[in-house]
Protein backbone atom coordinates (compact mmCIF):
# COMPACT_ATOMS: atom_id res chain seq x y z
CA UNK A 1 0.00 0.00 0.00
CA UNK A 2 1.32 3.54 -0.91
CA UNK A 3 3.20 5.23 2.90
CA UNK A 4 0.45 8.16 2.88
CA UNK A 5 -2.68 5.69 2.72
CA UNK A 6 -0.95 3.18 4.71
CA UNK A 7 -0.74 5.85 7.63
CA UNK A 8 -4.46 7.02 6.98
CA UNK A 9 -5.23 3.31 7.87
CA UNK A 10 -3.32 2.58 10.74
CA UNK A 11 -4.49 6.30 12.04
CA UNK A 12 -8.28 4.58 11.74
CA UNK A 13 -7.44 1.48 12.94
CA UNK A 14 -6.54 2.68 16.40
CA UNK A 15 -9.37 4.91 16.19
CA UNK A 16 -11.91 2.18 15.55
CA UNK A 17 -10.37 0.21 18.17
CA UNK A 18 -11.39 3.30 20.86
CA UNK A 19 -14.74 3.92 19.73
CA UNK A 20 -17.19 3.93 21.87
CA UNK A 21 -20.27 2.22 20.47
CA UNK A 22 -22.00 0.32 22.95
CA UNK A 23 -25.18 0.34 21.87
CA UNK A 24 -25.10 -0.20 17.81
CA UNK A 25 -21.88 -2.39 18.42
CA UNK A 26 -20.61 -0.93 15.61
CA UNK A 27 -16.79 0.59 15.83
CA UNK A 28 -16.18 3.18 13.48
CA UNK A 29 -13.19 4.86 12.70
CA UNK A 30 -11.98 7.37 10.17
CA UNK A 31 -8.43 9.46 9.42
CA UNK A 32 -8.16 12.24 7.09
CA UNK A 33 -5.05 14.00 5.48
CA UNK A 34 -4.99 17.88 5.63
CA UNK A 35 -3.59 20.07 3.62
CA UNK A 36 -0.66 20.41 5.17
CA UNK A 37 0.14 16.76 5.35
CA UNK A 38 -1.17 16.06 8.95
CA UNK A 39 -3.33 13.53 9.63
CA UNK A 40 -6.53 13.30 11.88
CA UNK A 41 -8.19 10.64 13.44
CA UNK A 42 -11.87 10.30 14.96
CA UNK A 43 -14.17 7.13 16.22
CA UNK A 44 -17.60 7.19 16.49
CA UNK A 45 -19.07 7.93 20.00
CA UNK A 46 -22.53 6.66 20.95
CA UNK A 47 -24.49 8.62 23.63
CA UNK A 48 -27.91 6.54 26.15
CA UNK A 49 -29.62 9.75 24.33
CA UNK A 50 -29.19 7.84 21.13
CA UNK A 51 -29.75 10.54 18.41
CA UNK A 52 -26.79 12.55 20.60
CA UNK A 53 -24.18 9.71 19.00
CA UNK A 54 -21.71 11.31 16.50
CA UNK A 55 -19.74 9.50 13.69
CA UNK A 56 -16.01 8.76 13.41
CA UNK A 57 -15.82 11.47 10.58
CA UNK A 58 -17.16 14.00 12.71
CA UNK A 59 -14.60 13.23 15.11
CA UNK A 60 -11.72 13.04 12.44
CA UNK A 61 -12.96 16.82 10.88
CA UNK A 62 -13.23 18.13 14.86
CA UNK A 63 -9.71 16.88 15.26
CA UNK A 64 -8.67 18.45 12.42
CA UNK A 65 -10.16 22.04 12.97
CA UNK A 66 -8.96 22.10 16.49
CA UNK A 67 -5.34 21.68 14.93
CA UNK A 68 -5.97 24.78 12.59
CA UNK A 69 -6.59 22.62 9.51
CA UNK A 70 -9.34 23.84 7.24
CA UNK A 71 -8.69 21.52 4.02
CA UNK A 72 -9.26 17.92 3.98
CA UNK A 73 -7.08 16.24 1.19
CA UNK A 74 -7.96 12.27 1.79
CA UNK A 75 -10.08 10.26 4.03
CA UNK A 76 -10.66 7.31 5.09
CA UNK A 77 -13.20 5.45 6.94
CA UNK A 78 -13.23 2.04 8.78
CA UNK A 79 -15.25 -0.23 9.69
CA UNK A 80 -16.99 -3.64 9.84
CA UNK A 81 -19.54 -6.06 7.88
CA UNK A 82 -20.40 -7.14 4.45
CA UNK A 83 -21.10 -3.40 3.35
CA UNK A 84 -19.29 -0.94 2.39
CA UNK A 85 -19.01 1.71 5.05
CA UNK A 86 -19.48 4.87 3.22
CA UNK A 87 -20.09 8.23 4.99
CA UNK A 88 -23.78 8.86 6.13
CA UNK A 89 -25.50 11.60 4.51
CA UNK A 90 -24.78 14.23 6.86
CA UNK A 91 -21.13 13.49 7.06
CA UNK A 92 -21.30 13.63 3.50
CA UNK A 93 -22.35 16.85 3.85
CA UNK A 94 -19.72 17.68 6.76
CA UNK A 95 -17.08 16.79 4.88
CA UNK A 96 -17.85 18.88 1.80
CA UNK A 97 -17.42 21.54 3.74
CA UNK A 98 -13.68 20.99 3.83
CA UNK A 99 -13.30 19.32 0.87
CA UNK A 100 -13.14 19.93 -3.07
CA UNK A 101 -15.56 17.05 -4.88
CA UNK A 102 -12.50 15.39 -6.39
CA UNK A 103 -11.22 14.68 -2.64
CA UNK A 104 -10.94 10.74 -2.70
CA UNK A 105 -13.09 8.86 0.48
CA UNK A 106 -11.32 5.67 0.75
CA UNK A 107 -13.46 2.48 2.56
CA UNK A 108 -11.47 0.29 4.30
CA UNK A 109 -12.40 -2.75 7.04
CA UNK A 110 -9.92 -4.73 8.80
CA UNK A 111 -8.25 -6.41 6.44
CA UNK A 112 -7.81 -3.55 3.49
CA UNK A 113 -9.15 -0.62 1.54
CA UNK A 114 -11.95 -1.99 -0.13
CA UNK A 115 -13.89 0.93 -2.37
CA UNK A 116 -12.57 4.14 -3.07
CA UNK A 117 -14.74 6.85 -4.10
CA UNK A 118 -14.68 10.85 -4.57
CA UNK A 119 -16.46 13.33 -2.48
CA UNK A 120 -18.42 14.23 -5.90
CA UNK A 121 -19.93 11.12 -6.36
CA UNK A 122 -20.91 10.49 -2.82
CA UNK A 123 -22.81 13.83 -2.83
CA UNK A 124 -23.28 15.05 -6.42
CA UNK A 125 -24.58 18.41 -7.27
CA UNK A 126 -23.51 19.77 -3.40
CA UNK A 127 -24.17 22.85 -1.75
CA UNK A 128 -20.97 24.40 0.02
CA UNK A 129 -19.72 27.49 1.65
CA UNK A 130 -18.90 29.44 -2.13
CA UNK A 131 -22.85 29.08 -2.61
CA UNK A 132 -22.91 31.38 0.74
CA UNK A 133 -20.65 34.07 -1.12
CA UNK A 134 -23.16 35.14 -3.52
CA UNK A 135 -25.86 35.78 -0.75
N1 LIG B 1 -21.16 5.45 11.83
C1 LIG B 1 -20.02 6.19 11.65
O1 LIG B 1 -19.36 6.57 12.63
N2 LIG B 1 -19.65 6.48 10.39
C2 LIG B 1 -20.24 6.00 9.27
O2 LIG B 1 -19.79 6.28 8.17
C3 LIG B 1 -21.44 5.15 9.38
C4 LIG B 1 -22.00 5.01 10.75
C5 LIG B 1 -21.54 5.09 13.21
C6 LIG B 1 -22.72 5.82 13.78
C7 LIG B 1 -23.20 4.83 14.84
O3 LIG B 1 -22.45 5.04 16.03
C8 LIG B 1 -22.83 3.48 14.28
O4 LIG B 1 -21.86 3.71 13.27
C9 LIG B 1 -24.00 2.73 13.68
O5 LIG B 1 -24.69 3.50 12.76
Amino acid sequence: MDPDLQSLFDAARVARARAYAPYSRFAVGAALRDADGRVHAGCNVENAAYPVGSCAEAGAIAAMVAEGGRAIRTMLVMGPGPGLVTPCGACRQRIREFATPGAVIHVADDDGIRARFTLGSLLPDSFGPENLAHA
